[in-house]
Order: C-alpha cells, then sequence, then structure tokens
C-alpha cells in the first residue's frame, strides 16, 4: 500500500484565522444617532442605546439636548426614569442631579463635598436627529458629522425610516450594496437585471455603481416612483440612470442620477448596534426624492412610495435576520462570498470595525 506523507518542510501552516466579520463590532468613535429629534419632547428624557451602553438623551426646557451615561453614580438606576430639573437631570431614587457635563450639582441631604458624576457623551441635534459619539470623547470635534444626503434641500421631500432588524450592522451594508439581490425583489421591482459599472475603494470607503436592465415584466409602479415612468418606445427605463451605493464607513449612501443631473433618489442610512453582541440594530434612513416639475405631484404619490418602500425592507428585513440565525447557528461566518464589491466591502468593515474578541482580550470598554 502506498502512503503518501507530506514532508513536515513542506506542510503549510494554517493561516491564522481571519477575523470573523460577524463580531466584528462598530467603531465607536463616529457619530451615530440614537433617536429622531421627535422622540424626545422639551423638557424630557428618552433612554437609548449603543452596543449595550445605556445611554440617556435630555432635553432641557431651554439649552441644546445633552447624552448621560444613564445609570445614576449613586444606585446605578437609569436617569432616564428621572426629570428634567432646569438644566439639568435629578434621579428619580434620591433626587442626585447632574449637569450636561456629567458633574453632580446636587445631592438634596448634602451640603458640599459632592460625589463624583457620571459620564457625557458628546451630543449634537442636527436634522432632526440626535448624534451622540461614543467613543473616545476627546476625538469628537476632530471627527466630521456626516452629511446627511440632500435631506437639507429644499428642492427634495424626505422620509424618515427607520426599524429595528435582528441582525449584525455588516448584513445590512450587505444587503444594501449586493443589488443581485434584486432577485429577491422581482415581484416588487420586475425582473431587473444589475449591471456594475464601476467600483471603486479608497480610505474608509468602497462604492459600486450600477445601472439597470428591464428583462421582462411590466414597471411596476413602485419602480416608476422612484427610477421614473418609462419614456416612450424606451425598452429599458432604468438603465439610463446610474446608481451609485457607497458605504462611507459607518454610513451608507445610495443615490441613483442620470448623468449631469441632481440625484432623482438619494438616500443615507446607518445601522445603530443597539446590544452587547451587536446582534441588533436600528436603522437611520433619510430617503429623500426630487421633487418633480408639477407641484404636488410628489405628495399626490407620496403615499405609494412609501407602501412600495415599505414592503421591499420587509423583504430586506426578513432575509437579513434569516442570515443572521445561520450564522448563530453554526457559530462562524460559513459563507462563501464570489462578488467582488462585497469582498471589498467585507474587508473595509473588518479594516475600520473592532474585533470584539481582540477588544475583549484588551479589556477596551464598549466593544467586549
Ligand atoms: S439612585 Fe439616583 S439618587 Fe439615589
Ligand atoms: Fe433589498
Amino acid at each position: 500500500m502506498n502512503h503518501s506523507v507530506t514532508p513536515a518542510s513542506l506542510r503549510l501552516d494554517p493561516a491564522p484565522p481571519a477575523p470573523d466579520l460577524r463580531r466584528i463590532n462598530a467603531h465607536p468613535d463616529h457619530w451615530y444617532p440614537l433617536a429622531w429629534s421627535r422622540e424626545l419632547k422639551r423638557g424630557g428624557t428618552l433612554a437609548v442605546s449603543f452596543a449595550g451602553e445605556p445611554i440617556v438623551l435630555v432635553r432641557p426646557k431651554d439649552g441644546p439636548v445633552f447624552a448621560l451615561e444613564d445609570r445614576c453614580a449613586h444606585r446605578q438606576v437609569p436617569l432616564s426614569k428621572g426629570t428634567v430639573d432646569g438644566c439639568a437631570v435629578r434621579c428619580c431614587y434620591h433626587g442626585w442631579a447632574y449637569e450636561a457635563s456629567g458633574r453632580c450639582i446636587d445631592v438634596p441631604y448634602l451640603r458640599d463635598r459632592l460625589p463624583n458624576g457620571v459620564k457625557a457623551y458628546p451630543c449634537r441635534e442636527v436634522d432632526g436627529l440626535i448624534l451622540v459619539f461614543p467613543g473616545d470623547p476627546s476625538l469628537a470635534d476632530a471627527v466630521p458629522l456626516p452629511g446627511l444626503g440632500s435631506v437639507a434641500n429644499g428642492r427634495y421631500k424626505t422620509r424618515r425610516f427607520g426599524r429595528v432588524v435582528g441582525c449584525h450592522y455588516s448584513f445590512m451594508h450587505e444587503n444594501l450594496m449586493d443589488m443581485n439581490h434584486q432577485f429577491m425583489h422581482s415581484k416588487q421591482m420586475g425582473q431587473m437585471k444589475p449591471r456594475v459599472l464601476g467600483q471603486g475603494r479608497g480610505d474608509g470607503w468602497v462604492e459600486v455603481k450600477y445601472s439597470f436592465k428591464r428583462t421582462g415584466g411590466k414597471q411596476p409602479l413602485g419602480e416608476a416612483v422612484i427610477f421614473g415612468e418609462r419614456r416612450s418606445g424606451e425598452q429599458n427605463t432604468a438603465e439610463r440612470d446610474v446608481m451609485t451605493i457607497r458605504t462611507e464607513y459607518p454610513y451608507q449612501t445610495l443615490r441613483i442620477q442620470t448623468e449631469g443631473q441632481d440625484p432623482v433618489m438619494d438616500l443615507w442610512i446607518v445601522y445603530v448596534p443597539l446590544d452587547r453582541a451587536q446582534k441588533t440594530n436600528r436603522v437611520f434612513g433619510l430617503l429623500s426624492v426630487r421633487k418633480p416639475k408639477v407641484p404636488g405631484i410628489l405628495n399626490v404619490v407620496w403615499p405609494l412610495l412609501v407602501a412600495f418602500t415599505e414592503r421591499i425592507f420587509r423583504e430586506d428585513r426578513e432575509i437579513v435576520e434569516l442570515e443572521q440565525r445561520a450564522f448563530d447557528e453554526a457559530g462562524r461566518d460559513r459563507n462563501q462570498e464570489v462578488f467582488p464589491v462585497i469582498r471589498s466591502l467585507r474587508s473595509l468593515l473588518v479594516a475600520c470595525g473592532v474585533d470584539s474578541a481582540e477588544a475583549a482580550r484588551n479589556g477596551i470598554a464598549h466593544v467586549a
């Protein structure tokens, strides 16, 4: 019998295991929306979280919103259960009060030697979003706030949408960037064949451009709203439009435009991890649609557009949650990714994020 034995010198050492993308945590040194402005009333508090860190947002009667660790320094109960008192938040239990810097400014039964306060987070409010910087606060001023697409442009109407989705944020990035999954949406979108026009990668970003070719079926109303109506005699309506999808860490954008014109649709979106294991994320999306020449028509079709996008998002949500479930059952990422754009995206998310295993070893906060 001929046993072939590989000499030890020829045996390859197993490659070190690549970091598992689904265990890469979102990097905390960025601005993340943690609530919509409308969720926080004047003189109110709101409990939110980033990757398992409880945070209270406080809106004083006068003055800007601020964000603190949602644990009283005394007995650790949530400050979000307390009340707003002037420019401070007062704990519901024994009445300790904290100002925006996190300093404890009053203990009703103590005159001096006030105790230490709580952690404060840099916080800004922009275009209906309350943004918090959960990482190293000394870096916050140097990190730019996200550009929010066309939300501030009066020539666009914006839909603000969001939901909690039970998956790691990386599945969301992959889902939006990989337009080959139009296959799943064919009931909503008709049969559309994406064509990659080009891709790019730079420092902190990955981008892909697509055009679409209709391969059959009638143009659905939803598509007409987003891509524009088929011009007479034009077989492949959407082909004239270019869709650009970009992950600019940690945000994602999707624009549809005809060369030389402003986008007809401009989406800005981010997926904020809620729990410590980062298996649940809250979506904050701003979908801006350019107002057509006939004023008011967009308002008429708006409910249709909302219903259409809801159906699409429902399909996406179901599938990414199934992906998460498959990951949990396997205990590791077994994906065989074949699409270069997504391979590039995955390496970007690994490079920009924080390896949870390594962070746990080093005892880094936020990411253990
Ligand atoms: S627990 Fe907050 S004041 Fe005592
Ligand atoms: Fe989708």
